[in-house]
């Protein structure tokens, strides 16, 4: 059975010290929580971040990573670096770091090679741009985001890999795909992933959503069969809004 997962990306939001308090509130609210729970803050509050969840139910997550573990690389941050602060999960190809930072789907794969490598966990993402959708082309983006992102991934690793669906046109823009047409992603995600590797593995697979993902859609989406958590950008950053995101029952 696939155990729901809610992650919180904070994208480029709070400093060190504002983390660390807004971690102290969110633990006191998700500890022991009925789903799993990630919160991927800036680089540069994991460690006050890592203090805060030491010993709670909450995984910790980074946003980003180099492709290498060390070397000339002004400006990376490693994997090494990640796992002494304590990191277990971390988001690779998220569309910011495809569109606004020119990451290919090579560069991707290296990193989620490299995470798997290192025991972490790789949340995936994938996606179509409005382009890409209205030239009916979602099919072919996925699966090929899918395939080229996976390459190299044995079906032992793929355990710890989460795929987050995140159509681009939805992120940020308060525009959610309505929970048919997220499901009938996903559906496409799963059976790429049964052709990759098996329709076991598949079915054992998370697939998170995300895209202005909101307390008052979450359970609508999440009652869909191929959706099995949430990738969530700005709800993320308020407790009124993450807690019940990360609290929703299943409708
Ligand atoms: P959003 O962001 O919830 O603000 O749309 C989602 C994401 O970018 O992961």
């Amino acid at each position: 059975m696939r155990i729901p997962y809610i992650a919180g990306n904070w994208k480029m939001h709070k400093t060190a010290s504002e983390a660390a308090a807004f971690a102290r509130e969110l633990r006191g609210q998700l500890d022991g929580a009925p789903h799993t729970v990630m919160l991927a803050p800036p680089f540069t509050a994991l460690a006050a971040v890592s203090d805060v969840l030491k010993d709670s139910s909450i995984l910790l997550g980074a946003q980003n990573m180099a492709a290498e573990e060390s070397g000339a690389h002004t400006g990376e941050v490693s994997v090494l670096m990640l796992k002494e602060l304590g990191v277990s999960v971390v988001i690779l190809g998220h569309s910011e770091r495809r569109h606004s930072y020119g990451e290919t789907d090579t560069l991707i794969n290296a990193k989620v090679k490299l995470a798997l490598a290192h025991g972490l966990s790789a949340i995936l993402c994938i996606g179509e741009t409005l382009d890409e959708r209205e030239a009916d082309r979602v099919t072919e983006v996925v699966e090929r985001q899918l395939e080229k992102g996976l390459a190299g991934v044995s079906q032992d690793a793929l355990s710890r890999v989460v795929i987050a669906y995140e159509p681009v046109w939805a992120i940020g823009t308060g525009k959610t795909a309505t929970p048919d047409d997220a499901d009938s992603v996903h559906r496409v995600i799963r059976n790429k992933l049964a052709d990759l590797y098996s329709k076991s593995a598949a079915d054992a697979m998370v697939i998170q959503y995300g895209g202005s993902v909101k307390p008052d859609n979450v359970v609508g989406l999440m009652a869909k069969p191929n959706i099995d958590g949430a990738l969530v950008g700005g709800a993320s950053l308020k407790t009124e809004l993450f807690v019940p995101i990360a609290r929703f029952d299943r409708a």
